[in-house]
């Protein structure tokens, strides 16, 4: 017989629940099992009087065991038995948290008679991250203790709120002392009285003033803005006014109806697999996580301007200190001035101490001299996109890099490989690929060259995640893999322009599909510039990037930086407004092509749009270049704005289904022969998903 994961002993007169499933003692059929065995026995134990449930490890319960909703089908007994006996015995139950109590972990706490923690534990509900709402009575008992208008701020947040907050606002009983929960529950029971002992399901503290409120209705309105197409933040209003209408029991039951709704939906399904994907991109096959990281100690970071400076704002942020190497002192102090501006940005909103960002400047040290770089562990490279330019500046840090030191770069478009071929160290060159602005955007894409060394892989993912970043590993080929894909979105974008669609309405549709920005208004954030010169080269190479229409606007049109590009904008004002003068091109593009333009519903605009992403992705996983279809999703979660809920854009094809996404890319390509147009040659379907759909699978495995 396997040992229960819950364990019970006695310290006098308390009865000691001890919940012990590592890493975060997730609430699995086990050990829900093993709480009503321990807490049954703690209840029929003649010798105590009171019982506490603490977590064994680094925390108290983390919440549901999330990989039980994949596997489906939870098993008995349910969380709600399990809390509905904690409540019902008739000796008191104290939840003892450290660590993280959340979810389900929270709502067991919230059963119990009485909750206290350590001054570090934090709490929360954050099963709607999840695409789901509280499911084991969480939103009846905590709006019982809190009132409508917390419950519905923590629940449709998953905020995570520390013990002392949870204290004021009633959540937790007792902060004790240090860091043992079970020494400050211990101390807590000493100091109890004799009962009766009030359940939470029996509290009316939260639930008088806000009956009959307009707070519910409030909430469902700010939600639709902020929450827009979410499906989880409105169904937990629903749960918490539950609270206020329905007796107790009845709101259990449409709160776990409600909670139903939720994980049949396919939002849950996206989100929980984000969840797991977010966890999965740290696990490299062969960098297993004994390969030692490199010790990184002091960075230098190669190019003070746009990316430059942001990447050094990263490392000074997480106090290591960089040395920034640019061409003279006139690079330095503009790229010097637009750091300080940006810190002092952050100190007028209040989000800064002035000393912290004093601080943080003063970790960097400016330098035009390649001497100074000699005792950096690592080195970042982030100079012109020209390959004469990384050719030098590499054969130079060859020469001054101490031995060890990691040699990264932050090119965009350029072949790694031949940058390395420039050291005589090509496994410690490596890519370290930010995304603008780079102090601000969560992806790293990390570059593995052909001969990078799996330590200074493993170096480079430890580093992206002490910055805060969140770190992918990816291959080396070109635009690596957000970029490579993106190729094709910005062009099909064009494509359906020049086929009948406005521009306006192509950024709309991306915008109704959940994403943060639309294509247009995105090229005309990056710069057409930038844009124009990677079609110049691609074109060159034969590749396809973009269609002849871009080439028709005015090359003084480069975007947002000089108020002109797909749209023009307004002097300080960032509001994409439509331009007479492009709608002329693409007019006269149109006729000269001879095409009748036609008229596009929002949700194909869309399928096209997400379809040349997902038909590159299959292309890119086939090819190794991902390691997994969900490296990729989180590349465009965390990098390009593509909204969580949708999963991202290979599990979005999977919750459609590789059978209907393949029949429209194919006759999306099919449509682009007939035409003649080898601007949608990229429509051949990947050869991967043709295969997935022949042998009859679901998903990219
Ligand atoms: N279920 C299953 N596995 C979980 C889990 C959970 N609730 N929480 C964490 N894990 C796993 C992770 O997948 C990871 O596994 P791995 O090592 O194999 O990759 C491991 O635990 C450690 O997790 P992290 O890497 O995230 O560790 P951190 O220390 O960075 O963070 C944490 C810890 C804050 C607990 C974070 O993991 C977290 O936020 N977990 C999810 C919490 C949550 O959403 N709880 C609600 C669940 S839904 C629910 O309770 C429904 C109920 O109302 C019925
Ligand atoms: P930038 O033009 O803003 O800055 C480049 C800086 O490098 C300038 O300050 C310049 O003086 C300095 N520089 C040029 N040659 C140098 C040399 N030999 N030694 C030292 N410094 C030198 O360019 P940006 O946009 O910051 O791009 C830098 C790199 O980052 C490029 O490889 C680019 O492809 C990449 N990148 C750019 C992104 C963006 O959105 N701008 C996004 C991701 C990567």
């Amino acid at each position: 017989m396997t040992q229960s994961p819950v364990r019970y002993d006695r310290q006098g007169a308390v009865g000691i629940v001890t919940v012990d499933s590592p890493p975060v003692n997730a609430l699995s059929q086990a050990v829900r099992q093993g709480l009503w065995d321990r807490v049954t026995e703690g209840f029929n134990d003649p010798a105590v009087t009171a019982l506490v449930i603490v977590g064994a490890g680094r925390t108290f319960i983390a919440g549901a065991d999330i990989a039980e909703f994949i596997k489906g089908g939870m098993g008995e007994p349910d969380l709600n038995e399990v809390n509905a006996l904690i409540e019902s015995g008739a000796k008191p139950v104290i939840a003892a948290l450290h660590g993280t109590a959340l979810g389900g972990g929270l709502e067991v706490a919230l059963s119990c008679h009485y909750r206290v923690a350590v001054p570090k534990a934090l709490v929360g509900l954050p099963e709607v991250k999840l695409g789901i709402l509280p499911g084991g009575g969480g939103t009846q008992r905590l709006s019982r203790l809190v009132g409508a208008k917390t419950a519905i701020e923590m629940i449709t947040s998953g905020a995570f709120l520390p013990a002392a907050k949870a204290h004021s606002l009633g959540i937790v009983d007792y902060v004790g002392e240090g860091t043992d929960p079970l020494a400050v529950a211990l101390s807590f029971a000493a100091s109890l009285q004799a009962g009766p002992h009030k359940r939470t399901r029996d509290r009316e503290d939260g639930l008088a003033a806000d009956r009959g409120s307009s707070v519910f209705d409030e909430a469902r309105a700010s939600l639709a803005k902020s929450a827009r197409n979410q499906f989880a933040p409105q169904r937990c209003v629903d749960a918490v006014e539950a609270a206020f209408t329905l007796p107790f029991d009845e709101g259990l039951t449409r709160e776990r109806d409600l909670f139903m709704q939720c994980m049949a939906h396919d939002q849950a399904k996206a989100l929980i697999h984000v969840f797991f994907a977010e966890r999965a991109v740290t696990k490299i096959p062969d960098v297993l996580p004994s390969v030692p990281a490199r010790k990184i100690a002091q960075v230098a970071v190669l190019g003070s301007g746009t990316m430059g400076g942001g990447i050094a704002m990263n490392f000074v942020n997480a106090g290591i200190p960089v040395r920034l190497l640019d061409l003279d002192q006139v690079a330095l102090d503009r790229g010097m001035g637009v750091i300080a501006k940006n810190y002092a940005g952050t100190v007028a909103k209040g989000k800064l101490a002035q000393t912290e960002m004093d601080k943080r400047l003063s970790l960097i040290q400016p330098t035009t001299d390649y001497a100074d770089l000699a005792d950096a562990d690592l080195i970042v490279e982030a100079v012109f996109e020209d390959a004469d330019v990384k050719a030098k500046v590499f054969r130079r840090l060859d020469e001054v890099a101490k031995k060890g030191a990691i040699l990264a770069s932050n090119t965009s478009t350029l072949d790694l490989d031949a940058i390395a071929a420039h050291t005589k160290r090509p496994a410690d060159v490596i890519g370290m690929h930010f995304f603008s602005p780079a102090n601000v955007m969560k992806l790293l894409e990390v570059v593995r060259g052909r001969h990078t060394a799996p330590d200074v892989i493993a170096t480079a993912m430890a580093v992206g995640k002490q910055i805060g970043k969140v770190s992918v590993l990816v291959g080396n080929c070109d635009g690596f893999v957000g970029n490579r894909m993106v190729q094709y979105y910005a062009t099909e974008a064009q494509r359906l322009v020049i086929e009948g669609a406005s521009i306006e309405q192509v950024d709309q549709a991306a915008l109704e599909f959940g994403l943060a920005m639309g294509p247009f208004a995105m090229g005309d954030l990056a710069g057409l510039d930038v844009m124009g010169f990677i079609r110049a080269r691609r074109v060159a190479a034969g590749l396809i990037y973009g269609t002849p229409l871009s080439d028709r606007i005015d090359p003084a049109r480069k975007g947002q930086k000089n108020g002109r590009g797909w749209y023009r904008y307004e002097p300080g004002n960032r509001t994409p407004l439509p331009d007479p003068e492009v709608t002329a091109v693409i007019d006269a593009y149109r006729a000269e092509r001879g095409i009748t333009p036609r008229n596009f519903s929002s949700e194909e605009i869309a399928k096209r749009l997400i379809y040349s992403l997902v038909n590159e992705g299959a292309k890119i996983l086939e090819e190794g270049m991902a390691l997994r279809a969900g490296d990729i999703d989180i590349v465009y979660i965390y990098g390009y704005g593509f909204p969580a809920w949708r999963g991202g854009p290979m599990k979005f094809a999977e919750l459609s289904g590789l059978d209907k996404v393949l029949a429209d890319i194919t006759r999306y390509h099919a449509d682009a022969v007939a035409a003649g147009d080898a601007d949608g040659a990229y429509w051949e379907p990947a050869p991967l998903l043709t295969r997935l759909v022949a042998e009859g699978k679901k998903g990219f495995g």
